[in-house]
């Protein structure tokens, strides 16, 4: 047994090495299990099955999605050189399902003055006769952010391979008031009613958050605005703007603009909803609260730099994001792989015109296998169930729906806790006893429970309504040391809790990654989870009530997930 185990370390550490062909000879790679030394961190259990990431190397922003001639395109922030930023260009896969990916050559190197220091994020726009193009934010040769074109070559070719960049290059640069090192991440194009295009560029303007207008006839030529499309004093540099029309919910719905940002200060993305006034051409928020604790969060957790497209062959929005590695840089090196991008999910507004919802896009549910069925399962106090039935819980997609036996002892909502529902999460832990919850799922937990990740509600009762905690507590994910193990959450507003009284949890679980989605995609959470358990034995599910009310799951489905073939190629 013995000669075996160590004959099976030795075949795992020789693969490893001939992988990819890095690890140096001074960094001893240690391979699970057992001595407090030991590196699990280069188990191939923490690379993701079905969520999309390259063979190897570092990754970051999902870049100009779109769907063209029957083919759906993503580039991504991509260092070919190692698995920490740096290098970057654009890489690029093709899909037909957005599900199994197909990795093709770089489409935009460093190769021109105006991007010889980085090709960073940017937006694709399909203009009049279908002809797609790229905008992207180049780091030029005086580490200056300007705005760049490139074209694809042969539009014949339907995954559009090679892309080309005009000698006019840069398009638009940092002039004026704006900071050179603060002006990126065009988004898509759209046309005004004066017929113009319009993009806008994210930036710091005079210490405020912007997003900065920009107009042209001919997608080439381009003129300031004399307003930013919106701006705010609550933060500084917004990364990632994104603007789109979100179609509500139900016939006839209301429609609503979409400003989304994501926050350098914060590394969280924020969203908020509004009317585009085309007259001024400025974006007018519902509630333009001058502290971003106030915003639409896009996800509680680890996410950020998302990018959305308009899906023309199945009429939906979709949205992409990166979500990064929660170990060290060292282990980042050691694995020779960070970064991941979040299941491609819908998203749409709530028919109340609040809110966005979001939820998986169907085509993850063909991965589904094994369906695991339970119904009516009471969890009083204390309870722990666990669902045993799962064959492997590391791999999985869980749709769960718990009815609450009574609102009566929901605790009452401290107003304070809105600004700080994380904080809040920390202190009413999966253990903290409680009214109303908590109660919910513990996931990747080892056999003895010591490791596992608790995705659980709380309600309270504020003055005539109930608002509903979630919360994604990475604390006890992992032994292992060195790992960044936050707590995540945020209030859902949940429609008719008191004559329902239902919450659903949907989770996906992909070795590395928990992706949660609460209330029918009123509040997600990703977390990025390495567990010992993952690579030293068996990982499970469970379910679980600490709230003084009784709980009962009226339905949770659970199917193991098969393999997506992603970037194999
Ligand atoms: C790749 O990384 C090495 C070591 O950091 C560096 O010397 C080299 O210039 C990099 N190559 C490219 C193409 O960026
Ligand atoms: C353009 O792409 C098509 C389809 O892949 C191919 O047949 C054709 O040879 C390409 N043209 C050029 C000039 O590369
Ligand atoms: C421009 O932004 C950088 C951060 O990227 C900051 O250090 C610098 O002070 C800014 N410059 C001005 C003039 O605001
Ligand atoms: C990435 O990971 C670190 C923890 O190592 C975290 O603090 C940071 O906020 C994460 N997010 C982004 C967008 O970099
Ligand atoms: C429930 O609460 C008890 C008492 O605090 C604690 O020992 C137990 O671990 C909690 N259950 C979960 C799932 O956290």
């Amino acid at each position: 047994m013995a000669v075996a185990v160590s004959f099976f370390f030795l075949f795992l550490y020789f693969s490893l090495f001939f992988e990819n062909g890095e690890v140096e000879a001074n960094q001893r790679v240690f391979l699970c299990p057992q001595s407090p030394k030991v590196n699990s961190i280069v188990s191939k259990q923490y690379r993701t099955a079905y969520h999309f990431q390259p063979p190897k190397n570092w990754i970051n922003d999902p870049n100009g999605p779109m769907y063209y001639k029957g083919i759906y395109h993503l580039f991504y922030q991509y260092n070919p050189n190692g698995s920490l930023w740096g290098n970057i260009i654009w890489a690029h896969s093709v899909s037909t399902d957005l599900i199994n990916w197909i990795r093709l050559e770089p489409a935009l190197e460093r190769t021109t003055p105006s991007d010889n220091n980085g090709c960073w994020s940017g937006s694709t726009t399909i203009l009049a006769r279908d002809r797609p193009v790229v905008l992207y934010t180049g780091i030029d040769s005086n580490n200056r952010e300007v705005q760049n074109i490139a074209y694809p070559v042969n539009l014949t070719d339907p995954y559009l391979r090679k892309w080309t960049k005009p000698t006019y290059n840069p398009l638009i640069q940092p002039v004026g008031d704006l900071n050179s090192t603060e002006f990126r991440d065009p988004t898509t194009g759209w046309v005004g009613k004066d017929g113009l295009w319009r993009i806008a560029v994210g930036a710091e303007l005079g210490g405020k958050g912007a997003a900065i207008l920009y107009k042209s006839i001919d997608f080439v030529h381009w003129i300031r605005a004399k307003d930013p499309l919106h701006s705010s004093s609550a933060s500084g540099v917004w990364e990632c703007p994104d603007f789109y029309l979100a179609v509500a919910d139900g016939d006839g719905g209301e429609t609503k603009y979409v400003l989304k940002m994501s926050l350098r200060e914060t590394l969280m993305d924020y969203y908020m909803l509004g009317k585009y006034d085309k007259e001024r051409d400025i974006f007018v928020p519902n509630n333009a609260a001058n502290d971003y604790r106030l915003w639409g969060r896009i996800d509680f957790g680890n996410f950020y730099a998302s990018k959305s497209f308009f899906d023309s062959q199945k009429h939906r929005r979709i949205l992409f994001a990166w979500s990064n590695e929660s170990d060290s840089a060292s282990d980042d090196v050691a694995k020779g792989w960070a970064g991941i991008h979040t299941i491609p999910r819908t998203v749409w507004l709530d028919s109340s015109g609040k809110q966005l919802l979001q939820w998986p896009i169907e085509e993850v549910e063909s991965l589904r296998t094994d369906e695991v069925h339970l119904q009516d399962i009471e969890l009083n106090t204390g309870a722990v169930s666990e669902v045993r039935e799962l064959k492997k819980a590391s791999q999985a997609d869980v749709e769960a729906e718990f009815e609450l036996h009574s609102l009566e002892r929901a605790e009452p909502l401290d107003p304070n806790w809105l600004l700080d529902p994380q904080k809040l999460c920390e202190e009413q832990s999966a253990s903290a006893p409680g009214g109303v919850g908590p109660f919910g799922l513990l996931l990747l937990a080892s056999d003895d429970l010591v490791e596992h990740t608790a995705v659980y509600f709380r309600v309270y009762r504020s003055q005539n309504n109930y608002m509903v905690l979630m919360c994604s507590d990475q604390r006890r994910s992992s032994l292992r040391p060195g790992l960044y193990k936050p707590t995540y959450g945020g209030f859902l507003d949940v429609v008719d809790l008191q004559k329902e009284r239902r919450i659903s949890l949907r989770t996906l679980i992909d070795h590395s990654v928990i992706e949660s989605f609460g209330g029918g995609g009123r509040g997600c959470i990703t977390a990025r989870v390495y567990p010992e358990a993952l690579c030293t034995g068996s990982t499970h599910l469970h379910a679980f009530n600490n709230g003084s009310t009784t709980v009962k799951i009226l339905t949770l489905k659970a199917w193991n997930m098969r393999k997506a073939k992603i970037n194999e190629n």
